[in-house]
């Protein structure tokens, strides 16, 4: 049985149908004073998949621990979380005194309550692997890097993919499969809405150019490396992410700074969504 919220409904029936699960909906009543009551379908199977991305996460956590508890409280003995985009991974270490590395109190919070977690380009810096910041006895890391590749790559304009910073390495890589021209910028940030980057020392001009990078927010990143490939004569700059969380305001600046077309995958519900994430999460579960 794949577990699911009404607002994932879309997403729920394409991965139950690739999955080859049952799909039934949670219910969910918001007491005027904000509190949330769950209804579950009972009886529950032993083995249950919970679907909950989690953009605007912190409403949601609450839902999966009223959810978990409860399965459990049923008889589930087995739980498995799809959450295709995985929140606070990217706060993985205390900058200054007295900050909260959010990154391993999520994880743990989830890996208490869920025998395996699935999602897809998790922001992993400074941890090598899922487990080491969700310690769940399965924590399955996908990636859509070669799925963003494949839709580029069958554009036939060759285009060079380039990541915003060091750390986007890895995606960038995993999309170039092989076969298209990739490279890294050095990204400098001051704030959350103050980003500095530097190109590559490779030449641009004339290039088809698509920034790639797992995750957008504000879009700054993005934006300031759009200008500076749009400076150094690329012929067109496109931008690619894993996960949109940028709002309406933002693909506006986006736009203004030259990028001529953003598409997403849908593990975050967002009007960029071009490339599905189904499938590779249904093949995951199998
Ligand atoms: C950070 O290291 C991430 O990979 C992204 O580059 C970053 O979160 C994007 O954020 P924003 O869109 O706010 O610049």
């Amino acid at each position: 049985m794949l577990l699911h919220f009404e607002d994932e409904a879309v997403f729920a029936e394409q991965l139950a149908r690739a999955a080859g699960l049952e799909a039934m909906q949670v219910a969910r009543h918001r007491f005027p004073d904000g509190e949330l009551k769950l209804r579950l379908p009972v009886p529950l199977p032993p083995s249950a998949v919970v679907l909950r991305s989690l953009h605007h996460p912190n409403e949601k956590l609450v839902e999966l621990v009223l959810l978990a508890d409860t399965a459990r409280a049923l008889g589930a003995r087995h739980l498995t979380l799809v959450a295709p985009y995985l929140a606070y991974m990217r706060q993985d270490a205390a900058f200054h005194p007295g900050e909260t590395v959010s990154q391993q109190i999520i994880g743990r919070l989830l890996a208490e309550r869920f025998d395996a977690v699935v999602t897809v380009d998790p922001h992993l810096h400074r941890v090598a692997k899922l487990a080491d910041a969700v310690p769940a006895r399965r924590a399955i890391a996908l990636s859509a890097a070669p799925l963003i590749g494949a839709f580029y790559a069958a554009r036939n304009t060759q285009p060079l993919l380039l990541g915003p910073d060091a750390e986007s390495e890895q995606w960038v890589k995993r999309a170039a499969g092989g076969s298209l021209g990739h490279a890294v910028c050095t990204k400098h940030r001051e704030g959350d809405n103050d980003v500095r980057i530097e190109l590559p020392a490779i030449p641009l001009a004339g290039r088809h150019v698509v920034l790639l990078d797992d995750v957008a927010s504000t879009g700054g990143t993005l934006v300031e490396c759009a200008r500076q490939a749009v400076s150094a004569g690329a012929a067109r700059v496109d931008a690619a992410v894993t996960h949109a969380l940028l709002d309406a305001a933002a693909l506006a600046r986006l736009a203004a700074a030259g990028v001529a077309e953003f598409v997403s995958t849908d593990t975050v519900p967002h009007p960029s969504n071009r490339i599905a994430v189904a499938g590779l999460i249904a093949a995951a579960l199998k």
